[in-house]
Parts: C-alpha cells; sequence; structure tokens
C-alpha cells in the first residue's frame, strides 16, 4: 500500500509545553484514517505540525516521499494538503462563492466552481449570501469545498462533525465518503466514534501527547476497554 503521509516519531513544544511526546502514523493512498481522543490530547497539535504551523522538534513528517517537516506552511498547502479547520473558520463577512474564489489554487485536479458545486448543491443555492449567515451544516460543506479549491491530495480534517445535528453528520459522512472514492486521502480528527468507525479505514487511538492503541475500525469497536478508558464511551 502507497503511503501519502508518514508521520514519524514526531515531537512538538508549544514554548516549554511538550505537547506531541513521540507520534507515528501512516495515511495510506485513498484511505481514511481516524485520530481519535479527548479534549487536549493533542490532535490539533499533529495536525499544525503536520502543517508546518507548530514544526516538530524532533522527527520527521514525510508527504509523497518529500520531508516536509521544515517546510513553510504555504509550501506544504501546495504541495497537496488541505485543511478542514476545527471549528470551521469560513471567511463570515465573504459570500460563498467569495469563499470558495480566494481559496482557490491552480487547477491540477479540476476542482472548479462548478465542480464543487456539483458535490455540494446546497453552495450553489446560496452562493450569494454571506457564509456568516449559513447554518453550521451549511458552512461545515464550504470549509469541505473550499479545502478542495486548493486541489489536495489529502486532506486533513479536525472534528468536521462538532456541532452538527445527528442527520448533518450522516451527510458528512457521505460526502467523505464520495471524496474517498475519487481517491482523496483523509486524515480525520474526531471525538465522535460511531462516525469515525463508519467512515475509517484504519484508527488511532491518543492520550496525552501519544498513541495509545492503533488498529481497524472493527476491532476498536469490540474494545470496550479501549473505548471506555481512552474515549469515555460508557460500557
Ligand atoms: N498555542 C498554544 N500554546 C500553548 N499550549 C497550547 C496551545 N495550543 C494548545 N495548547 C495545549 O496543548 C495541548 C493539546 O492541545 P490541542 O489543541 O492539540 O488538543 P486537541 O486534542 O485538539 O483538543 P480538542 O479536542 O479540545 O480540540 C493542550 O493541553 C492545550 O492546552
Ligand atoms: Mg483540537
Amino acid at each position: 500500500m502507497q503511503k501519502v503521509l508518514e508521520v514519524k516519531d514526531i515531537h512538538t513544544y508549544y514554548g516549554y509545553s511538550y505537547i506531541l511526546q513521540g507520534i507515528s502514523a501512516d495515511v495510506d493512498k485513498g484511505h481514511v484514517m481516524a485520530i481519535l481522543g479527548r479534549n487536549g490530547v493533542g490532535k490539533t497539535t499533529l495536525i499544525r505540525s503536520i502543517l508546518g504551523l507548530t514544526p516538530a522538534r524532533q522527527g520527521q513528517v514525510v508527504f509523497k516521499g518529500t520531508d516536509i517537516t521544515q517546510f513553510q506552511p504555504h509550501r506544504i498547502a501546495r504541495a497537496g494538503i488541505g485543511l478542514v479547520p476545527q471549528g470551521r473558520r469560513v471567511f463570515q463577512a465573504l459570500t460563498v462563492r467569495e469563499n470558495l474564489t480566494v481559496a482557490a489554487m491552480d487547477r491540477r485536479q479540476g476542482w472548479t466552481l462548478d465542480r464543487v458545486y456539483s458535490y455540494f448543491p446546497v453552495l450553489k443555492e446560496r452562493e450569494s449570501q454571506r457564509a456568516g449567515s449559513l447554518s453550521g451544516g451549511e458552512q461545515e460543506m464550504l470549509a469541505i469545498a473550499r479545502a478542495m479549491r486548493c486541489e489536495p491530495d489529502l486532506l486533513l480534517m479536525d472534528e468536521p462533525s462538532e456541532g452538527l445535528s445527528p442527520l448533518l453528520v450522516k451527510e458528512l459522512a457521505k460526502t467523505i465518503l464520495q471524496l474517498k472514492a475519487k481517491g482523496l486521502s483523509i486524515l480525520l480528527v474526531e471525538q465522535k466514534l460511531p462516525f469515525a468507525l463508519g467512515v475509517a479505514d484504519s484508527v488511532c487511538v491518543m492520550s496525552k501527547g501519544r498513541i495509545v492503541y492503533q488498529s481497524t475500525p472493527e476491532e476498536l469497536r469490540q474494545n470496550e476497554a479501549i473505548k471506555s478508558q481512552y474515549l469515555g464511551v460508557l460500557t
């Protein structure tokens, strides 16, 4: 299996705070890898280290065979890593169309405005509305669509289901599976276990800056001890 992303024993700090204490994880081409863990275990910090926003002080991040650990964030984005940030962070005062235009890069894989709209018809309907007037679910779709306009090979999604109703979480799962079917590789950070298990090909559980468990979704589903210890699932 070809690896799109290889995270090799990375150690990341904020000043003197030692957050990622030796994380290793891979994303296979065309697969969804889910990272699960409670609040504050370092999930967003892992994403920040992959993107070069808070670079690892030790260890390596390898993307499509190139060591990008010390690359600047803009260079990493251009290399083909997209982000759907925690809390969505769409440009509230801009229209849907403007959000999808400011983010666009080149045309490597042809994520034109029309193609994006064909995946997310609701965004076409709302294209002249301010992003701030959209519902949470629509803003999530906009954040994903915006990331696709940068033509990523790998998408990093930071708790995309946060704050969405169960119905919208189902829609989100469908969208993720559709993008995966098109060959996109995805690293999905989540706290909602059933949602993550439903879309992932492999899962890692994080606790206190380390990966404490790694398996298939099916194995984790059946591992009551891991679920109750690290994910707060009542058994
Ligand atoms: N900019 C920062 N400066 C200092 N410490 C930080 C900073 N950002 C996060 N931290 C700390 O790093 C640790 C990991 O935070 P991180 O945001 O990576 O967790 P998380 O798993 O994404 O949590 P959540 O599920 O709440 O989003 C936490 O203890 C947090 O307080
Ligand atoms: Mg986070």
